[in-house]
């Protein structure tokens, strides 16, 4: 090999690493797919002010769960922001609601059990079942924050802060209260070895990490 077969070589063999490289850490975090472009196409498609932070707070919530689960937080955390990706343009077609989000995350590479998540949250309008844990964690924690926003409004001064897991829980009893919040959903979390109140506490923690995101 004379020098110049020699450069031409190493600039190949640099090139293929880079690759593996970059292979190797989508592997290591799992997402499949790079976090700029997972968060262009969150931007570009979730446009409404309270469905964003619907979802920064379900992203807040599903990475303490993994956190507490030893499960892979990067991972949870972007299945809880990505997982209403098609909620503006599926509104009408609950039928719909999670299948054109994957159809968006498959064309990015994003992993098979993200994208199950997001159909499974939607699972009673698409006929599926809920089987992994990221499964049932993204459904029980989409389900709470509605109930955990709620809970602030109703306070004279609509903070989060003041708000304690013992009203939170009160509330879930209270059918009237907060009517479009499934109470059975949020029930999901024994699936994940979490009681209720755990999983109240869990969450409220989560999202009073981030009340100024959430203007609450
Ligand atoms: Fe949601």
């Amino acid at each position: 090999m004379n020098f110049l077969e020699k450069g031409v070589f190493l600039r190949k063999l640099k090139t293929s690493w880079k690759g593996r490289v970059e292979v190797a850490n989508e592997k290591i975090n799992g997402l499949g797919a790079h976090e700029e472009a997972l968060y262009r196409l969150f931007e570009e498609k979730v446009t409404v002010d309270n469905l964003r932070k619907h979802c920064l707070a379900t992203k807040a919530i599903m990475e303490k769960l993994a956190e507490r689960l030893g499960e892979n937080k990067l991972v949870w955390g972007w299945a809880g922001l990505l997982h209403d990706l098609d909620f503006e343009e599926t509104k009408d077609a609950p039928q719909r609601h999670g299948l054109v989000s994957a159809r968006w995350l498959e064309n990015l590479g994003v992993n098979e059990a993200l994208i199950s998540a997001v159909k499974a949250h939607n699972a009673e309008s698409l006929g599926l079942q809920r089987v992994s844990p990221l499964d049932f964690a993204l459904s029980c924690s989409e389900s709470i924050t509605g109930l955990i926003v709620a809970a602030a409004l109703v306070r004279p001064d609509k903070r989060l802060a003041g708000v304690e897991p013992k009203s939170v829980r009160k509330r879930m009893k209270e059918k009237a209260f907060a009517r479009n919040v499934n109470r059975d959903l949020i029930m999901l979390c024994e699936h994940l070895g979490l009681s209720l109140d755990e999983f109240i506490s869990l969450s409220l923690e989560a999202m009073k990490e981030i009340s100024a995101e959430l203007e609450l």
